[in-house]
């Protein structure tokens, strides 16, 4: 398979101004995991596709994803990203939203590269997939300030802010090396459910995960009172004690270390790490179920075992 790093490291960023450009290479070279690209790849090989047909589109995705941290770090004022500061933190916000700006136009450049058949398909669905997200980052926030948000809401918006990205990925990849239409819908269901339980472990990670691996800062989400799986479940299921307990620690502004210390003792209380679990395991199996309608070859392996390995990341 082609090597999605290199391909990234090849795209040319040292142009003028420096301070539009420098803080897009700064993110893309540093690091990530690459998912996005990897299963536009691994759903072309599902069919035999040509890699340097699908490459364009997997560039496109792994572009805009890295625009959409800029902005989602200015607003949830993250910090760290990947072990190093996020762009706002090193420039400032001004950069992070023009220089996102960029990234995002750069994308579009990328994904005009597709074959010209399959542009038109391939653009209508990169443009639902992008509105989408725009709208689930706007639940997301809109859900810090909302005491009633229930459990059918949560999943709903992480199926924009996340899963529409994954779920367009595969779907595109096997759209250009040919998949019909059956196909390119359980790829996106795959896509649509592994996402979800994707979404579940990084907030798992935000609050359990170990700084150095997962890369982020530990306990952003509890300091904004975000709507996370954990939190739900942890106000639906508390008793009235424990839930008068947690809704005041959620008028808490400013003492982040103690907040995210007494939260996360009341979630191991109330057992709500190993409820979120189980939703990401109940994701992955109705994820791994649509497989069944795609060719049983090793790309389709591939997919099930990254699968499985998703819900137990540590980063
Ligand atoms: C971060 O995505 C944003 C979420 C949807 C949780 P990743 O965890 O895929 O980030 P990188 O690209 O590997 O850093
Ligand atoms: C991820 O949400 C969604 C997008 C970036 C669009 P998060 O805010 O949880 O992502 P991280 O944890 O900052 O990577
Ligand atoms: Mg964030
Ligand atoms: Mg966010
Ligand atoms: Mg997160």
């Amino acid at each position: 398979m082609i090597d999605i790093n290199k391909a990234i490291e090849s795209l040319d960023w040292s142009k003028e101004p420096k301070g539009l450009y420098e803080p897009i290479a700064y993110t893309l070279a540093s690091g990530g995991k690459r998912l996005r690209p990897t299963l536009a790849l691994i759903a072309s090989a599902l069919f035999g596709g040509n890699e340097e047909d699908v490459l364009p589109a997997a560039l496109a995705l792994e572009v805009f994803h890295n625009f959409t941290l800029l902005h989602d770090d200015v607003m949830d004022r993250a910090a760290v990203r990947r072990g190093r500061p996020t762009v706002h933190v090193k420039w400032d916000d001004n950069t992070a939203i023009l220089s996102g700006d960029q990234m995002l136009i750069e994308a579009y450049r990328l994904l005009s590269g597709v074959p010209a058949d399959k542009l038109p398909q391939v653009l209508k669905w990169f443009n639902e997939m992008a509105t989408g997200i725009c709208e689930g980052q706007q639940y997301d926030v809109d859900f810090e300030h909302m005491e009633e948000v229930s459990i059918a809401d949560y999943m709903k918006m992480i199926e924009l802010k996340t899963s529409v990205l994954l779920a367009n990925a595969l779907r595109t990849g096997g759209y250009i090396a040919g998949a019909n239409e059956a196909q390119q819908q359980a790829l996106y269901l795959f896509g649509l459910h592994i996402g979800l339980a994707f979404q579940i472990q990084d907030d798992i990670l935000d609050v359990y995960g170990d700084p150095k691996t997962f890369g982020k800062a530990i306990g952003g989400d509890i300091c904004c009172n975000k709507k996370t799986l954990l939190l739900l479940t942890a106000l639906q299921t508390a008793d009235a004690a424990s839930r008068d307990e947690l809704n005041q620690w959620l008028s808490v502004n400013d003492r982040p270390e103690e907040k995210i210390a007494a939260v996360t003792a009341l979630y191991n209380r109330l057992g709500v790490r190993e409820a979120a679990e189980a939703v990401m395991e109940e994701h992955t199996a109705l994820a791994l179920k649509q497989l069944e309608q795609l060719p049983q070859n090793a790309a389709c392996e591939q997919l099930r075992q990254l699968a499985a390995k998703l819900i137990t990341r540590k980063s």
